[in-house]
This record gives C-alpha cells, sequence and structure tokens, in this order.
C-alpha cells in the first residue's frame, strides 16, 4: 500500500512532508453513496495537532516564499503531469466516494491538472509595476514606487464535497504560486479523493510543510482552525450558511468565499427553445443537480411556457438514472439527508399546487430527475437551493417581472438569458444581481481562468486563475525618494 493510507485504507494526514496517522486513533469511516461500499478512513485531528500544522507552515512560509516564481511553477507542471498518470486511479475514487459518474470524474481530473499548468503559466507573467509620484497634484518625480505581489503566508483552504479535486487544487495552486503555505481541510465525504490530489502535487518536489492536510469533521475542528491565530486568509466553499458561520467568528483574518446559488435561467418569447432546452437540462441535472451553478430555477413567460416544458421532459425522460459506474447522468446524492430535503422541497410544491411533469421519485438516495411547473412565489423551491436533480419553472407575465423574480433571490451567483435578440440580452444582463450573466449558455463556473464570484449570499470575493493568485497575494510598494540631487 501506499505512504498514504495502510492496507484497512486507513488514510493519514500530509504533515510536514510526512503521511501521519492522528494521535487521537480516532478514524471517520467514508462510505459510497452508490453502494454503501467501504471507501476508507480518515483520521479525525486533534487540536494540538492543529497547533503543531499551522507552527510547521508559519516555519516554512520564508523559505517557500523565497523559491523563485519558475521553480514554483516547475514543481506545478509536474503534479499536473503526475495527476494525469493517475488519473484512472483517481477518477475511480472520486465516483464511489461522491457518486460522480466516470466521465465527468475524469473530466474533474483532466481539468485540474490543466488548472494546474495554467496557474504556473499565470504565475510566471505575473508582473510588479512601478509609479511615479509626478501624476499626482504636487507630486514629484523624485518618488518612484516599485509595486510587486508579495504572499499573505498561511492559506487556510476548505473545500466541499461536490469537486474535490477540482475545488481543492483551484485554491491551492494560485496560493502556493504566490508564494503561500496552505492547509488544506477538504469536505469529510471527498477527503479520500482529496488526499489523494494533495500527495500528487507534494510528490512533485514540495518542501516539507509547505502544503499540509487536516481531516476531521468541520462541526468538530472546523471553527478552531478557522479562528487559529496563524491562519491568514480563509479560502472557502460551500454552503452559505457555513459561510456565514465562518465570516462571524474569523474576526480580521482575510476570506474568499464562494457559496450557493439559485441561477435562473430567463427564456424570453424569441429564444431558440430546442437550444434553450438542450442547455437548460445540461445546466440542471449534470452530477444530478449539485452544482453551485446548476440551472436551478427557469424564468418564462406563457406564451412559450408551454413549448418549453414539453421540450424539457422529453429530454428529462432520456436521462439515464442509476450508478455512476455505468456513466448514469442521474445518480445518488451524496447522502439521505439530502434527499430528504429534495422530497421536503417537492412535497411542499404539490402541496402548495404545483404540477409535476415529470419525476418525483425515490429510491433511497436516489432522487429522479423532476421538473415542477407552476411554482409560485410562496413555494419553498422557488427560492431554496435544492442541490439535487429538481427543476423549478416560474411562470411570469413580461421581462420586468422575470428580473424582479430573478433579483428577489437571496441568492447571486450566475443567471442565463437565452434571446436572439442581442440587445435585449445585455440590458437585462446589466439589470440582473450576479456575479456573471451567460448569454445563451447554462451557468457554469469555467473556463476556470474567467473571473467566478458570487454577490449578496452567493460570496465574496473573485475567483478564476489570475483572480485568485491577486486574491491570495497583496501589493508591496518600495519607494525610492531621490533626495540628492548634486550630481545634475
Ligand atoms: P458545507 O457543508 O458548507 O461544507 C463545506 C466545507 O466546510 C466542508 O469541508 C466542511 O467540512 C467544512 N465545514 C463545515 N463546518 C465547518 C466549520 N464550522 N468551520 C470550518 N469548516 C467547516 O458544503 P458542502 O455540502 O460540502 O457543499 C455544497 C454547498 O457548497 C452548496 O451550497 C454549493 O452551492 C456550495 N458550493 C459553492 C461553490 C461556489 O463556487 N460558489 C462551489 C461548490 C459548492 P465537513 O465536510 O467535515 O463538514
Ligand atoms: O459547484 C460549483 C463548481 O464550481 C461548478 O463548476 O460549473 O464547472 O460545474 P462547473
Amino acid at each position: 500500500m501506499s505512504e498514504i493510507c495502510n492496507d484497512k485504507l486507513e488514510y493519514k494526514n500530509l504533515i510536514h512532508g510526512e503521511w501521519v496517522s492522528s494521535k487521537s486513533g480516532k478514524l471517520i469511516k467514508i462510505s459510497s453513496p452508490v453502494d454503501g461500499s467501504f471507501i476508507g478512513g480518515v483520521q479525525a485531528v486533534t487540536k494540538d495537532e492543529v497547533d503543531d500544522i499551522v507552527q510547521f507552515s508559519k516555519a516554512n512560509f520564508d523559505a517557500w516564499s523565497e523559491v523563485p516564481i519558475f521553480e514554483k511553477a516547475d514543481i506545478l507542471y509536474r503534479a499536473a503531469e503526475l495527476l494525469e498518470e493517475r488519473e484512472e486511479e483517481i477518477a475511480n475514487i472520486l465516483m464511489m466516494e461522491i457518486s460522480k459518474d466516470k466521465k465527468s470524474s475524469i473530466s474533474e481530473v483532466k481539468r485540474t491538472a490543466d488548472f494546474l499548468r495554467f496557474t504556473a503559466d499565470a504565475g510566471k507573467s505575473m508582473k510588479g509595476s512601478a509609479v511615479s509620484g509626478e501624476n499626482f497634484p504636487g507630486g514629484s518625480r523624485n518618488k518612484l514606487s516599485y509595486v510587486k505581489r508579495v504572499p499573505l503566508g498561511t492559506v487556510l483552504a476548505i473545500s466541499p464535497f461536490n469537486y474535490p479535486i477540482n475545488l481543492s487544487a483551484s485554491k491551492i495552486a494560485p496560493a502556493l504560486i504566490g508564494g503561500n503555505t496552505v492547509i488544506l481541510k477538504p469536505a469529510t465525504q471527498g477527503a479520500v479523493s482529496a488526499l489523494h490530489l494533495v500527495k500528487a502535487i507534494n510528490d512533485a518536489g514540495l518542501p516539507d510543510g509547505v502544503l499540509q492536510t487536516v481531516t476531521g469533521k468541520g462541526s468538530e475542528i472546523g471553527d478552531y482552525i478557522v479562528t487559529h491565530e496563524g491562519i491568514d486568509f480563509i479560502n472557502f466553499t460551500g454552503s452559505t450558511e457555513i459561510g456565514q458561520h465562518i465570516s462571524k467568528i474569523s474576526s480580521m483574518t482575510p476570506l474568499l468565499l464562494e457559496l450557493g446559488g439559485k441561477d435562473a435561467a430567463i427564456v424570453l418569447e424569441d429564444a431558440d427553445l430546442e437550444f434553450a432546452a438542450n442547455n437548460i437540462v445540461d445546466g440542471a441535472f449534470s452530477y444530478s443537480g449539485q452544482r453551485c451553478t446548476a440551472v436551478k430555477r427557469i424564468i418564462t413567460t406563457d406564451k412559450v411556457a408551454d413549448q418549453l416544458v414539453d421540450m424539457l421532459k422529453v429530454r428529462i425522460e432520456k436521462l439515464s438514472v442509476g450508478d455512476p459506474r455505468e456513466n448514469a447522468q442521474i445518480t445518488p446524492l451524496i447522502d439521505n439527508k439530502s434527499a430528504d430535503f429534495a422530497e421536503s422541497l417537492i412535497n411542499d410544491a404539490i402541496n402548495k399546487g404545483a404540477k409535476i411533469v415529470i419525476g418525483n421519485k425515490r429510491k433511497d438516495n436516489l432522487i429522479y430527475p423532476t421538473l415542477i411547473d407552476y411554482v409560485t412565489d410562496e413555494m419553498e423551491i422557488a427560492w431554496k437551493e435544492p442541490f439535487s436533480p429538481i427543476l423549478p419553472i416560474i411562470r411570469v407575465n413580461n421581462i420586468s417581472e422575470a428580473i424582479e423574480i430573478a433579483n428577489r433571490s437571496e441568492y447571486g451567483l450566475q443567471s442565463s438569458v437565452f434571446t436572439n435578440d442581442i440587445n435585449k440580452a445585455f440590458s437585462i444582463a446589466e439589470k440582473l444581481e450576479v456575479g456573471t450573466v451567460q448569454i445563451n449558455n447554462k451557468t457554469e463556473r469555467g473556463p476556470d481562468h474567467f473571473p467566478f464570484l458570487g454577490v449578496k449570499a452567493s460570496g465574496m470575493g473573485t475567483q478564476g486563475v489570475k483572480y485568485s493568485i491577486d486574491a491570495m497575494t497583496r501589493p508591496k510598494a518600495i519607494t525610492v525618494n531621490v533626495t540628492d540631487h548634486t550630481i545634475i
């Protein structure tokens, strides 16, 4: 067995370059949401161990920050290669640990290798600037400020269950290239996959203590690490509930938060409906709706709603439901609690008069793709993030009402507008209170070098390769003041 775990699949943490078990002696059992099979055990790290991990991070910060960027980039290039060499192994673990279909699991690993390379390239393109004092009233060319970006220190990266590889790497790599040391706290369900990612990055030649991991339940160890005085920046992706909690307790520690969403697809009367239906089904149901950027509501007018509903129904009927190993598109949800929540949203909508077009079937934690028409604003599904394959349709009278309903959400991640009128698309896009508007496309994060951000309850700060490096570094100005003019 590899150093990352023993032959009983008891996984260890990477602490100061060594894979070690926790002194707690406590292992958290990770079972597959697909068939209940044993994926592995992860360590419940103690508070004392967190103290040691943070101290190692601090001790190794200066040396790492001084490593030339091209050497840091070489490590990321090598990590990308290792990830690709281990693609099949890691994708198989991912598939069973978080119930993601095989094709999407492979694509998550590939996308992450690309992300590592792109981050290395972006790091090598980082440059400083020189600002002359003479541009500001009363200033003088005797002052010249050399401005460059420097790391923040120790970054705590906290990732969610749904993209344990990609959303861990999208924090780790920009933090490292910026010169920070990193501690990763992965989601417990997803931790085994994330530890394999960390192993690939570490095997690429990172010095000891530059990247370390803390596994354990967020409810037990989360508050302790988040409020640890040695943490200089928290980069969190997860639910709005936990994000807001972290923001309350973390005091002066700067934060980047990627949180929940309720992305709307607004379909105008002049849209290419076949195209919109294809896009919406893909956007709403891939990975069974467990994406922050999933299309989580359709807003349209009566004039096209019936036709659109028919087109959506035909496509949803064709979605394969079942086992991710057989590449089913709709797979069991991450746990029973999530399926209970999904079912409660469907029942609430039915009780308040909504019409089920297709779906409303459950087998354990597997929720069949469900389309709900005639959803009104009293229904929970109009506002809550289902994180499951449920798609509500809200019928409105006109574009103004569509914008009003879209903006009434507490969330503000993305929105789509489907129309053939580019002028209308732009004017609607200007009015939508979200981080990104997709014109004639499903809502989605990628490509990963685009700015990715949420407003309102969807987050704080901006991710995306260059934006993430900027977020985890700060400007440092060194100003030269020429005072002696005797030689002139
Ligand atoms: P979650 O329950 O909020 O957990 C996210 C992470 O926070 C996990 O690592 C979790 O660890 C940890 N955590 C829990 N309590 C903590 C605490 N008190 N202190 C520090 N960390 C703590 O979210 P999830 O269920 O994994 O992910 C689904 C949610 O993430 C959805 O709402 C989705 O929209 C959102 N998401 C947003 C984006 C985006 O980019 N905007 C991307 C992906 C997902 P444990 O697993 O050990 O509890
Ligand atoms: O769950 C949130 C991910 O960042 C979504 O990424 O839109 O590429 O699936 P994606």
